[in-house]
């Protein structure tokens, strides 16, 4: 396999129901990371370009879902799957979705602006990942 140009480090870390630091996937990561999968792969990009991968804590959990976009060193947070196409498009011009990318403030938990709430009875990642027909790694 080719080196990609990016690589798209999705957190999918999940705590404890209950845990106060919450998680990125009690937030819908999980799905999100399918998502971004699989529209990698639908554009032909997931060979070549742009590999969506899962990540463990990227400590930026007030923030979440979280994800890390390497090569390039910035975070998108807050993300949510309605974010998706806009994300690859914004890959595939060689550019970023300004709006999702976390400001200085955004990494330290007391100066953060407020993260998502977790969605409501969200289905499990295995189910999510059925329905988008999620490719192989
Ligand atoms: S749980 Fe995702 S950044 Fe910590």
């Amino acid at each position: 396999m080719p080196q990609r140009q990016r690589y798209l480090f999705v957190c999918v870390n999940r705590r404890p129901d209950g845990n106060p630091k919450g998680s990125c996937a009690e937030s819908g990561s999980e799905t999100l990371h399918a998502a971004l999968k699989q529209e990698v792969f639908q554009r032909g990009l997931a060979k070549t370009e742009v590999r969506a991968c899962s990540s463990s804590c990227l400590d930026l959990c007030w923030v979440g879902p979280a994800i890390a976009v390497e090569p390039d060193g910035y975070f998108y947070g807050r993300v949510q799957l309605g974010d998706v196409k806009e994300i690859v498009d914004a890959l595939q011009r060689g550019g970023r979705v300004e709006r999702l990318v976390l400001p200085a403030a955004d990494f330290d938990e007391k100066t953060a602006a407020p993260g998502l709430p977790p969605p409501p009875a969200a289905a499990g990642p295995s189910a999510a990942g059925a329905a988008l027909g999620e490719p192989k790694p």
